[in-house]
């Protein structure tokens, strides 16, 4: 049993990998200030092996003195501005957040000599921007474009470094286009899986920006709170940055008809242009996690299919 400090743990990433956590008997801390997390996410854990600390990770002073007080073996630092819109509408807000908070916990671990296991950073795909090299490599060039993009790269290079400089046990992650249960529907900037299901459910009518054949690196939650244990757990995984996807790509056509399937229903659809600055085609090469024994369990189909009784 180990004890866990999981920011953002109350969203969407952060839950599923609370609920797998717990159900490992292991005892997790979540800061959440719940301005995209929701408490109900995580309702069924908190008393039953889950503290929840309704904070901003952005409170300096707290983050250090949750440090201070409590014995991390693993830190996973999730909480961010998680929209690409929203961080261009508030920049230097962005800035504190994906940035400035993470280097908080960064330095009061470097200065106060905190022992941890293991700091785990999530950073993004979106760093990648819109270099056309694919599939796309940790090498590959980046070109982060946005205060979100631009943040998670700096946070990035932050975690890694304060290993290389100060010994730091870091790691972190870059997520490709990741849905499943507890995903947040409700902004039109979500991830489009969880726009499509809510179609689905309210038989509403789904907007395909484009003709639908741009491609992405759909990845089942389940299989990045995979990737998010064996990262924690693999002592040679430090200092360094893996992406976290399955290595294929499916167009938006194919995934709108798999969802029609697992869900024996038929979408309404009606096309739009393509949004400006949309990305054609994005996928990863996964390699360096393979290489670290990471398989991916989850196909578009099949992970669609469990989304589906999950969310009933
Ligand atoms: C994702 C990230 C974004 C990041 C980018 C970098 C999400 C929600 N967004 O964007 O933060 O900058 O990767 O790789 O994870 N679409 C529709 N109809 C809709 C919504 C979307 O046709 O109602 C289309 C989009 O135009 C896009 C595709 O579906 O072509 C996927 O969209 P989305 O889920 O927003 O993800 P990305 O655009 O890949």
């Amino acid at each position: 049993m180990d004890k866990y400090l999981v920011t953002g743990g109350a969203g969407f990433i952060g839950s599923n990998l609370v609920e797998a956590l717990v159900s490992e008997e292991n005892e997790v801390v979540v800061v959440d200030d719940l301005s995209m997390g929701k408490y109900d996410n995580i309702a069924d854990f908190v008393g039953n092996g889950v503290t929840f600390y309704q904070n901003s990770i952005t409170d300096m002073l707290f983050m250090q003195n949750l440090l201070k007080d409590e014995k991390f073996d693993y830190i996973i630092l999730l909480g961010a501005v998680a929209s690409v819109a929203d961080s261009i509408a508030r920049p230097q807000e962005t800035h504190e957040i994906n940035l400035e908070a993470n280097l908080n916990v960064f330095e009061t671990i470097r200065k106060e000599k905190i022992p941890v296991k293991k700091i785990l950073f999530a950073s993004s795909a979106a760093i990648y921007g819109n270099d056309p090299e694919l599939p796309k490599k940790e090498t590959s060039p980046v070109d982060p474009l946005t205060p979100y993009a631009i943040d998670k790269f700096a946070s990035e290079r932050y975690a890694i470094n304060y290993g290389k400089l100060y010994g730091l046990p870091t790691v972190a992650t870059r997520f490709f286009n990741v849905y499943g249960p507890k995903q947040n529907p409700e902004s039109p900037y979500s991830g489009v899986l969880s726009i499509i299901h809510n179609c689905l459910l309210n038989n509403s009518k789904f907007t395909v920006f484009g003709d639908g054949e741009q491609t992405r690196d759909f990845t089942y939650v389940k299989d990045v709170v995979k990737a998010l244990k064996l990262l924690l757990s693999t002592k040679e995984a430090l200092h360094d940055v893996y992406n976290v996807a399955t290595g294929n790509r499916t167009t938006l056509n194919d995934d709108i008809h798999a969802f029609e399937q697992a869900m024996d229903q038929k979408l309404e659809i009606e096309y739009l242009p393509a949004r400006a600055g949309d990305i054609k085609e994005s996928y990863a090469d996964i390699t360096k996690l393979k290489s670290l024994g990471y398989v991916p369990e989850y196909s578009i189909e099949k992970g669609l299919r469990e989304y589906v009784k999950c969310a009933v």
